[in-house]
């Protein structure tokens, strides 16, 4: 295998590897979104990935603030980092709301008892309270937790660039895969 399909190989394998594995550095990244003209980023969890359609997921609550953001502006960017392979991934792409109530379904129906929970808060994730936990749910609310699929939503990234940085005491190398509508990848080694 030519070393840069080696490495697009790598990239798609460690973030399927992620998914499996709470502490594996992928499994957690920063999403960026423009809010009034100037740049956000949070870190959120990632859900799922899809080589064939080159999308990877996140989950986030509907009532969150992003939700308009990505509504406004569909260009974002994923950072990762292995700190022990020191490996960096920039992924640029569409950002968008999935709104296949088949999926959500499944997804909620798959997603644990802890992780519905967030869904079931009573104030909107960014809103003012007047105390530290007043956004929490009530206990009653617990017997009907699939209450919360409500404000669950899938959030889909389109890839359609990987910057690759890999830091090494011989030389950084850094490569560019840019994904065309035909699904052709072109690549480009740039200086690091
Ligand atoms: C380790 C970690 C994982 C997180 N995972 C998620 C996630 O998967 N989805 C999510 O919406 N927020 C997640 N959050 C919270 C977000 O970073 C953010 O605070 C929240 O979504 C509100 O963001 P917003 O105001 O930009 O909508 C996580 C935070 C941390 C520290």
């Amino acid at each position: 295998m030519k070393k840069e399909d080696q490495i697009l190989y790598e990239i798609w394998n460690e973030l399927n590897l992620s998914l499996k594995t709470s502490n594996h550095p992928f499994h957690i990244f920063s999403v960026s979104t423009i809010k009034d003209n100037k740049p956000d980023a949070r870190n959120v969890v990632l859900r799922s990935v899809d080589k064939e359609i080159r999308t990877i997921t996140f989950h986030t609550d509907k009532r969150s603030k992003k939700i308009k953001q990505i509504n406004n502006s569909p260009d974002t960017c994923a950072l990762f980092y292995d700190q022990q392979k020191k490996i960096q991934l920039r992924i640029y792409g569409k950002i968008s709301i999935n709104d296949d109530s088949y999926k959500i379904k499944e997804r909620w129906n798959k997603s644990r008892d802890m992780s519905k929970l967030c869904y079931l808060n009573k104030i909107s994730p960014g809103d003012k309270i007047s105390s530290s936990k007043e956004y929490l749910y009530d206990k009653d609310d617990l017997n009907n937790i699939n209450t919360g699929i409500n404000n669950f939503s899938i959030i889909d990234i389109n890839i359609e660039s990987i910057d690759f940085l890999n830091l090494n005491h011989k030389g950084h190398e850094r490569i560019i895969f840019n994904f065309t509508k035909d699904n052709e990848t072109i690549f480009n080694w740039v200086a690091p």
